[in-house]
Order: C-alpha cells, then structure tokens, then sequence
C-alpha cells in the first residue's frame, strides 16, 4: 500500500513538472499554440533568413556552429558564407556568438539581450511565438512598445517594419447571465460592456500581411526550435525505426514461444 502510495506521489509531481514547462503567456493569458515542422527544410531556411538578417545582430546563437546550420539546413557553404555569415574573420566551424559586445549591449539595453540558442526549450516554443507578435505601442516604454507576453521587455520592435502598428484596443463584449446565455434588456437587445486590452493591427501599416506575418513568426520560430535540439528531427525519425523494430521482433518471439510450446504438450 505504502508503495503504491510513494509511486503515485512521485507520478503526480512529475506529471506537475511537465505542465509547468509551457509557460503562460501573461497579459496574453494562454499562448497560441506552436507546433514544428522540422522536417520542413524551406520553412527552416527562410527561418534562419530571418533570424539572421533581424535579430543576430543583438542576440548570438552560442552553442550552435554555423556549419552545422548550413549542412542540417541543406544550404551549400559557399552560398550561405557570402549571403548569410556575418563577419570577416568568421570561420564556418566557428560558434554563432553573435557581434555585439555584452558591456555595450548592457549599456543601450540596460540588459544585455540573452543568447537565443535555448530560448525555445526554456519557455517553450508557443511562448516565443506568441512573444514575437504581441508588441504593442506603448508611448510610456522608452522604444514606444511594450509587450503582452512579457511585460515591460527592454527589446525594441524589431519586426514593426513588417507587422505594421499594434495597439492595444477595446472592443464591446457580451455580457454573459450565471445561466451561460447572453444577457438582454426588456427590448431584446443583447447588453455588452466594453473590455480593453485587445491587440489590433492597423491594417496597410506593414509591408506584410497579417497572414504572410505570422507566417514569417512561424519559420523563424521554427527555425528557433531546431536550434534549440538540432538533433530533433532525426531522433523523432529514428525513433519510429526503433518501433517498427520492436513490433516486428516481437512477433517473431512470439512464433519461436509457440515452437517451444508445441514441445510441452
Ligand atoms: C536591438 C537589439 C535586439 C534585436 C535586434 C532583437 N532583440 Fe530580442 N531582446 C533584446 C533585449 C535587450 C532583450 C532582453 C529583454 C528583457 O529581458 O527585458 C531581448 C529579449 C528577447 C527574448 C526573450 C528572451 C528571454 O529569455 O527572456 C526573445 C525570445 C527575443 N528577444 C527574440 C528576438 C528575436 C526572434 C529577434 C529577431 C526578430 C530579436 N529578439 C531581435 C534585444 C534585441
């Protein structure tokens, strides 16, 4: 009994440990869902564009190579060293650690902006999704923005060019009765009040889309998934092998049982 009990404690705290690994998204409430294509080479390339040309010059990418991208990304070397490998004196095996000195960086930050290698796997990956569209304007914040998920960031908007002006908006919200229903006045009338704190895109404020930006956020967080475990993607695939292995072992333990049970009866 006292087992049970001990094994059932140690399964429910482990079980706790999981759900806390998807953080919640603030001021946003639950993030939005993430899921990765890793297998999906074009979405991991336009990702790395992105990450490249957008945020590499604040944040490195530390414990990864740049030869590794180049090779688990299927870019050929000479045309992703001339395009996108920054810096001279970078050598292909060299670690991505990015080109802002830290003392400086802390200096125009206050903060010096965090390497971005784990960043998926310390907050997850919905959580950085979310994270990079949920700037807003904020005239309060010194660069004019602040962030939903992640209140009072010190990271301008990078990306506004693209995603256009984010507000915060108010919008009218049915008022709901303790049944569930909407509640109404002697006329019929549905009765709202009026909520704030919505996110707003003023639309023709980008050069994007809403779509074709949150497309853009999906490749780069992908792109920020895999380096997070390069690995990933092969250990999924191999892991597959590895059950076909088991199941196709398994019968033929289970003919070779049958043998032997012929020998008993
Ligand atoms: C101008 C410099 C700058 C650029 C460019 C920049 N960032 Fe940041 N970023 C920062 C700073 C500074 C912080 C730290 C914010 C804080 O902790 O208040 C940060 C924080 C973050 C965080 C949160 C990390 C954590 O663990 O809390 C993520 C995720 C992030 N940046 C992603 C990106 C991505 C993706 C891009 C490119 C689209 C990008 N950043 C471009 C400066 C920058």
């Amino acid at each position: 009994m006292k087992k049970i009990v001990i094994i059932s404690i140690l399964l429910f705290s482990s079980y706790g440990a999981l759900s806390a690994e998807s953080a919640p998204c603030g001021d946003y409430g639950e993030c939005e869902k993430f899921s990765p294509q890793l297998e999906n080479l074009e979405s991991l390339q336009l990702g790395a564009v992105t990450f490249l040309n957008n945020c590499y010059g604040c944040h490195s990418l530390q414990y990864s190579r740049w030869n590794r991208v180049a090779k688990d990304l299927e870019i050929p070397e000479e045309i992703f060293s001339s395009n996108l490998v920054y810096g001279q004196t970078v050598k292909l095996g060299n670690r991505m650690t990015g080109s802002m000195d830290k003392a400086t960086a802390e200096s125009w930050f206050g903060i010096a902006p965090p390497d971005l290698t784990l960043v998926t796997r310390l907050h997850g990956s919905d959580w950085v999704y979310t994270y990079l569209k949920t700037f807003y304007e904020d005239a309060s914040k010194p660069y004019g923005v602040n962030n939903m998920v992640y209140p009072g960031a010190a990271m301008p908007n990078v990306l506004a060019f693209m995603q256009g002006q984010q507000i915060l908006s108010c919008k009218d919200i049915p008022l709901l009765a303790s049944n569930g229903g909407v509640k109404r006045d002697e006329l019929g009338n549905d009765l709202t009040e009026e909520k704030c704190g919505y996110l707003k895109t003023i639309s023709g404020s980008g050069s994007l889309t809403e779509s074709e930006f949150d497309e853009v956020i999906y490749n780069l967080v992908n792109f920020m998934t895999y380096v997070g475990e390069p690995s990933r993607a092969d250990r999924e695939r191999i892991g597959w092998y590895v059950i076909l292995f088991f199941i196709i072992f398994t019968s033929f333990s289970y003919l070779l049982f049958r043998e032997y049970q012929k020998d008993y009866h």
